[in-house]
């Protein structure tokens, strides 16, 4: 079960005006509960763990079986919510390098559709010539430019090297239930498809099979994942008092902070595997909060890494920000520093000891010294780097997410501002439909 420490905020804002938002806590649990808050038709997250099925899971374990069964890789073709979720969770969870060696266990899951690289696009075709490779199609509207353009190629290139018959097996759409393109393609060439429920928008959907085919792909356990997440939908829910509650203290916590100047929230980790559980986060918030002109900056660094990058930053820069440091408990393997005769590195003060009593007290240090330095420092402290605490951890996120938004008066499940770029680049290509916008774009230039 993870747990939370805000006891490094006071000094910057206090316990009594965090536990002052309790009414507002209580009063964002209940619209969401009862569906009465902003973005109500977008709530499908909330008790999603819960009521996943045997038979729901069973059928994307048996998917999962057959692209591990007949693909060396298997590219998961996605943007936004619709692929950071899954990313978030197999980076955690994998071993950072098996994908290097010859004797896998599992296909080498990569991602595409997330950028309009040409280079990146064309990198991933040459090296997928000689491979058996499947693709999940992952959009919920179906439309999305850049996951369809990188579809197009995969789909062709699948299809030209594996068979029309192969490819039909090793291509599956997570998608909409009836509208976009990704739809009536998956429906035209009888591809197995799995639905993204109506009322579940992309940055909540990593428990819905948008997140869970490629978890199970990737030869991770998505019954334990989707446990640990039923035990944080629990321990967040709105009848735990306010004060053992998580995701309410996180919310009220990080609130506070904002409304004393602290506008970007820094979400450390001190492990590499959770950089993308950083950039699932960073959309998270960013997506759901950042509107109206209000909003919380997510940032996110890796230590020890960027603590030589950064670092400096974050010690004396300006005092606009605050931390929220994502600690393990434990490691997943044991590893000790080696004595040496010569010693000429000095090191032998650390000779015996674990790695990880290094990086923890890096850790520790790090936070006196950002404190001391004027940032204010909460800490969410997870078990291990395990199915059921990641589970557990995305779920806090986002019912803290939910409070949170509806604290500052958001309706933190729409994206409106997403839109304005789309429109310029359209306007740009001379989609058919635009020919008005196109007009007003080429006058700009
Ligand atoms: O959270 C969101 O709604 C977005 O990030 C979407 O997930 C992203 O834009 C991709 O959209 P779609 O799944 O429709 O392709």
């Amino acid at each position: 079960m993870i747990s939370l420490n805000i006891e490094k905020t006071f000094g910057f804002i206090s316990k009594e005006n965090v536990f002052a938002y309790e009414a507002q806590v209580k009063a964002a649990q209940e619209a969401l509960e009862n569906g009465t808050g902003k973005g109500n038709d977008f709530l499908g997250w909330l008790h999603l763990p819960s009521s996943i099925s045997k038979e729901h899971l069973a059928d994307l374990k048996a998917t999962a079986q057959v692209m591990r069964d007949n693909c060396e890789v298997v590219i998961v073709a996605g943007i936004g919510g619709s692929y950071l979720g899954a990313r978030a969770v197999i980076e955690a969870l994998s071993n950072s390098f098996t994908w290097l060696q010859d004797k896998k266990t599992a296909p080498v899951i990569l991602y595409a559709g997330h950028n309009i690289g040409e280079d990146y696009l064309y990198e991933l075709t040459e090296y997928l010539k000689d491979k058996k490779f499947g693709v999940i199609n992952i959009s919920k509207s179906g439309t999305t430019t850049e996951t369809a353009l990188a579809f197009r190629l995969l789909k062709k290139q699948c299809e030209d090297q594996r068979g029309k018959e192969m490819a039909k097996k090793v291509i599956v759409a997570i998608t909409d239930a009836k509208k976009g393109a990704a739809r009536i393609t998956a429906d035209n060439e009888g591809y197995k498809s799995f639905i993204i429920p109506d009322n579940v928008g992309g940055r909540f959907s990593v428990l819905t099979p948008v997140g869970l085919l490629p978890i199970a792909i990737a030869g991770f356990d998505i019954e334990k994942l989707v446990a640990g997440a039923v035990a944080m939908e629990k321990a967040c829910g709105k009848d735990v008092p306010f004060a053992e509650n998580p995701a309410a203290i996180y919310a009220a916590t990080r609130n506070e902070l904002y409304k004393n100047g602290k506008k970007i929230e820094i979400l450390v980790n001190f492990n590499p595997k959770l950089h993308y559980v950083s950039e699932w986060w960073k959309q998270l918030y960013g997506e759901s909060e950042g509107k109206e002109n209000k909003g919380i900056f997510p940032a996110a660094v890796d230590f020890s890494t960027d603590l030589h990058s950064m670092g400096q930053w974050i010690q004396e820069g300006e005092r606009t920000i605050y931390e929220t440091v994502i600690s393990v408990e434990k490691t997943q393997h044991s590893l000790q520093v080696p004595s040496d005769e010569a010693n000429l590195d000095g090191l032998n003060f650390l000779a015996g000891k674990h790695v990880d009593e290094v990086n923890k007290m890096a850790e520790l240090g790090t936070q006196l010294a950002h404190v001391d330095g004027g940032v204010p420092n909460m800490r969410i402290v997870i078990p291990a780097l395990n199915e059921e605490s990641i589970g557990g951890l995305l779920y806090f996120f986002e019912i803290a997410c939910g409070i949170s938004g509806y604290i500052l008066g958001v309706n933190p499940f729409n994206q409106p501002g997403v839109e304005a770029y789309k429109k310029n680049m359209f306007a740009l290509l001379n989609k058919p439909g635009y020919e008005e916008e196109s007009k007003a774009i080429q006058a700009r230039l």
